[in-house]
């Protein structure tokens, strides 16, 4: 697939109030040269950022605070963001999840993971593929998880709708090849963000703990594997490595290692 130079591009970044979507955001801009549309619920941490940006690097940064769980999110996202200018590639990278049994989970709380995840991802790659396709180049990198390439029990919803994103993803790449638009998806591994310690994921493993990536370093390697136009990738050796074995392994034993790890502290039958 294409390479791309984001060099005085503009970029739209979703999920930039915090965690990986940040660091793309402030990587983009700060080393790539990007412009960037920052774009996430809360608004005065976009405006931070933003600030940031704009006082650290000749880059410009626009701020669109908007909910992608709710029916309209991806629309707005996109007439908001092509009006700032014309938009060179897309990140989607907010996300949410649950940690726990799954009908422990409130039906509104797996209803919201599925939109914010999944339904809104697609939309928005979807808007924006028309759009690029429309001028012959773009790119979409959307972030999914090692968790979309294997069952992750105690996580079953999320790694449901992050593996629903994958096959999307890898199946436009095959239906638009040739069309300029580069397709990525970066399956990242555990980073100590606040969607970790929001769902109570530090309990099971500290934030200090080695199973997390270095969040600026898997920034700057999802970028760099999006600008190579990879379809796809995964961070760090032990990831890699969990991949790789949970391609070879036989699917029982690897739902069994991945529960055995998932497993909450207190787990017990119900
Ligand atoms: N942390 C991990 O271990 C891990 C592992 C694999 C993959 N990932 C993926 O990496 C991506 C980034 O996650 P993170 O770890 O950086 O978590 P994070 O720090 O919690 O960031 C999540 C981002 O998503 C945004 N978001 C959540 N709900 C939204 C909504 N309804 N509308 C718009 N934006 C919304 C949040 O902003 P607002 O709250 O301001 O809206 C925030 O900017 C996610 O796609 C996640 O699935 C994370």
């Amino acid at each position: 697939m294409p390479r791309l130079d984001f060099t005085g591009r503009l970029v739209v970044v979703t999920g930039a109030s915090s965690g990986l979507g940040r660091e793309i955001a402030l990587s983009l801009a700060l080393r790539e040269k990007a412009h960037v549309v920052v774009a996430a619920r809360r608004r005065d941490r976009l405006e931070a950022l933003k600030a940031e940006i704009e006082s650290r690097s000749g880059s410009h940064a626009h701020v669109i605070a908007v909910d992608l769980g709710e029916a309209e999110g991806p629309q707005i996202l996109f007439r908001e963001a092509t009006a700032r200018g014309e938009v060179g590639a897309l990140v989607n990278c907010a996300g949410i999840t649950f940690y726990g049994r799954t009908l422990d989970a409130p039906m509104a709380t797996c209803m919201q993971i599925v939109a914010v995840n999944q339904v809104a991802t697609m939309q928005a790659t979807m808007l924006f593929l028309r759009y690029f396709l429309d001028r012959g180049s773009g790119g979409i990198l959307s972030v999914t998880s090692v968790s979309g390439l294997l069952p992750t029990p105690y996580q079953t919803v999320y790694s449901a709708s992050k593996h629903a994103v994958q096959i999307f993803m890898e199946g436009l790449s095959r239906e638009y090849r040739g069309r300029g638009v580069s397709i990525c998806t970066f399956a990242a591994g555990s980073m100590a963000t606040e969607m970790i310690t929001g769902a109570g994921l530090d309990r099971k493993y500290a934030t200090g703990s080695r199973v997390y990536l270095d969040l600026a370093k898997t920034a700057r390697y999802a970028l760099s594997s999006f600008k190579k136009g990879k379809l796809f990738c995964v961070p760090g050796i032990l990831y890699k490595t969990i991949v790789v074995l949970s391609r070879l392994l036989p699917r029982r034993l690897v739902l069994s290692a991945v529960g055995h790890i998932y497993a909450p502290r207190d787990s017990r039958r119900r």
